[in-house]
C-alpha cells in the first residue's frame, strides 16, 4: 500500500476524493490537510473532517493550512459547491458524531512534516484544491522534499478551462503555488480537465454507486445531486464531472489513467490567461520534460475503485 496525504477544499468531488484515499486497499491514507478554495478554510476544514465522520474513518488526523493563495485573493466557487461547500445533504456535526474527527492543533505544514518524519517510507502527496499548502511547506521545509514520494495534483488542463477559457479553477486561484511545486523537482503528475471531464456522474453511475447501500453511500448519493445539479445549471453538464478522486486513481490504480511525462507551465501573468496550464505534448518548446501529464482515463476502472472503496468504508 502506498501511503498518501491528501490536500483538499472539499467541495463535492474532494470528499470522494477522501473516500476513495480512506477506502481503497492500494492506499493508506494517514494525514489530511485543508486549504481555502471552494469556499473559505473554515468551512473546507470542517467539510473534510465531516467526509472523514460520515465514512467512519476516525484515526486520520486532519489540519488546516493556508486561507488563500501564495500571492493573490482567495476566489471561491459556492455557485458549484454551496454556500457551506457541501449543498445537499443534512451535515453531521464531527465534533459529536459517532466518529469524531476533531480538528488537529498543527498547521498543514507541522502535520505534513511530522507525517513523513514519522514514516518508514516515502509518503504520496494528493492535492485537489489550489496547490497553496504543498508550495508553503516545500518553502519551509525543503529538508523533507526527499521523504515525498510524488505529488498529483487535480488542476489544470491541456485544452480549456473552467474558470476562464483557458484557465481550471484550482490553477487559477493560486498559479504561483503551482509554478513553485514544479520546480521542486518532486515527481508531480497534473490531472486536469481534458481527463476529469470523463469522470462523469451518470445516472448509471449514481445507481450504481448507491446501491452500495452503506452510509456513505447514501450520503455521496444526496452530494452528487446536488452537485450534478449545479453542473448543470453552470455548465450544461447534467452528468457532473467527478474531478477531484480522478487524482487518487493515479495512485490507487495506475491503469486506470494514462499519463505522459512531458513539459508542464503555467501562466502568471497575461491578459486573459492567468492560471492556463501549457503542456506542450508535442515538444514544440524543446525543454526537459518536468511533470506527468494524465490523458486518457479507463473510465469503468475508475469507477471500478470508486465503488470499491465506497464498500469498505462505514
Ligand atoms: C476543481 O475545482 C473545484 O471546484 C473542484 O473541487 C476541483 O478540485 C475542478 O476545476
Ligand atoms: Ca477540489
Amino acid at each position: 500500500t502506498i501511503p498518501v496525504i491528501v490536500d483538499c477544499d472539499p467541495g463535492h468531488d474532494d470528499v470522494m476524493a477522501l473516500w476513495l484515499a480512506a477506502g481503497h486497499p492500494a492506499l493508506d491514507l494517514v494525514a489530511v490537510t485543508t486549504v481555502g478554495g471552494n469556499v473559505p478554510l473554515e468551512h473546507t476544514s470542517r467539510n473534510a473532517r465531516i467526509a472523514l465522520a460520515v465514512a467512519g474513518v476516525g484515526d486520520v488526523p486532519v489540519a488546516a493550512g493556508a486561507s488563500g493563495p501564495l500571492a493573490r485573493e482567495l476566489s471561491t466557487a459556492e455557485w458549484i459547491h454551496g454556500e457551506n461547500g457541501l449543498g445537499g445533504p443534512e451535515l453531521p456535526d464531527p465534533d459529536t458524531s459517532p466518529t469524531r474527527v476533531p480538528l488537529d492543533p498543527r498547521s498543514a505544514t507541522e502535520l505534513i512534516a511530522d507525517t513523513l518524519e514519522a514514516a518508514s517510507e516515502p509518503v504520496a502527496i494528493i492535492a485537489t484544491g489550489p496547490i497553496t499548502n504543498v508550495a508553503v511547506f516545500l518553502r519551509e521545509r525543503p529538508d523533507l522534499a526527499d521523504r515525498v514520494r510524488e505529488i498529483v495534483w487535480m488542476g489544470g488542463s491541456t485544452e480549456r478551462g473552467n474558470v476562464t477559457p483557458y484557465a481550471e479553477f484550482n490553477a487559477w486561484v493560486d498559479p504561483e503555488a503551482l509554478d513553485r511545486v514544479l520546480g521542486s523537482g518532486i515527481r508531480f503528475t497534473m490531472v486536469g480537465l481534458n481527463v476529469t471531464h470523463r469522470a462523469l456522474v451518470t445516472s448509471r453511475v449514481r445507481e450504481r454507486l448507491a446501491a452500495v447501500g452503506n452510509r456513505t453511500a447514501a450520503f455521496g448519493d444526496e452530494l452528487l445531486e446536488f452537485f450534478c445539479r449545479t453542473n448543470d445549471d453552470v455548465f450544461g453538464m447534467p452528468d457532473g464531472p467527478l474531478h477531484d478522486p480522478v487524482a487518487v486513481a493515479v495512485l490507487a490504480d495506475p491503469d486506470a489513467v494514462e499519463v505522459v511525462h512531458t513539459r508542464l507551465d503555467v501562466e502568471l501573468v497575461g491578459a486573459e490567461t492567468v492560471g492556463a496550464t501549457s503542456v506542450d505534448l508535442d515538444g514544440m518548446l524543446a525543454r526537459e520534460p518536468n511533470a506527468h501529464v494524465a490523458v486518457g482515463l479507463d473510465v469503468e476502472r475508475f469507477w471500478a475503485a470508486v465503488e470499491l472503496a465506497y464498500g469498505r468504508l462505514g
